[in-house]
């Protein structure tokens, strides 16, 4: 497989359902700082990155810390679900601002594999039908994304599609 070329200014949209291997992934395959992520932000706010009470805050929290380092051209990986046209279309209207390239990966090791890590996860408590929606939302976010204006878009759909993934930076 190809290694995925990203330029160094880039902003990346990770896209994935949870269990998809987004943190995971971005550990792999970033530095620490170079990684916002929604889970993160809820923990900033709230000290808890499950508390959904807490997403207005944490997604204000990361959209600003956001704009600051595209201003400053730092690369930068968003690691949410990003399975909303409404939320990617405001990372990519930041991005536009300060003409960053916009790359996304998604991730998808497929639903049996997602249902599994729901299902052993210790860190994750929410009902079944919420893993569902964001499977829905995925295969239509998978039909909008080649309508949406990115630099480039590549998905893996499988487990070992992700783990073989090698990314590139120029
Ligand atoms: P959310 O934060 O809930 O949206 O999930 P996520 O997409 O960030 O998934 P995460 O990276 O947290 O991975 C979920 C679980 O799957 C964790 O227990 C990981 O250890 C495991 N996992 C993720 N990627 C891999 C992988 O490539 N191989 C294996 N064996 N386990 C993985
Ligand atoms: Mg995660």
């Amino acid at each position: 497989m190809s290694p995925i070329v990203l330029p160094n200014n880039a902003l990346v949209l990770l896209v994935g359902i949870s269990g998809a291997g987004k943190t995971t992934f971005a550990a792999a395959h970033f530095a620490a700082f170079e990684t916002l992520s929604s889970d993160t932000c809820r923990a900033l706010v709230a000290d808890d990155e499950n508390d959904q009470s807490a997403n207005r805050a944490a997604f204000e929290v990361l959209h600003l810390i956001l704009h600051e380092r595209l201003r400053r051209g730092r690369f930068t990986v968003v690691d949410a679900t990003n399975l909303h046209s409404q939320a990617r279309q405001t990372l990519r209207g930041l991005a536009s601002r300060w003409r960053i390239p916009v790359h996304v990966i998604v991730l998808n090791p497929g639903w049996a594999v997602c249902e599994e890590r729901w299902r052993t996860r210790t860190d994750r408590h929410f009902e079944r039908k919420v893993l569902q929606r964001q499977q829905d939302a995925l295969r239509s976010t998978l039909e909008q994304l080649p309508n949406e204006s990115y630099e480039a878009v590549t998905v893996l759909d499988s487990a070992a599609s992700i783990a073989a993934a090698t990314i590139v930076r120029r």
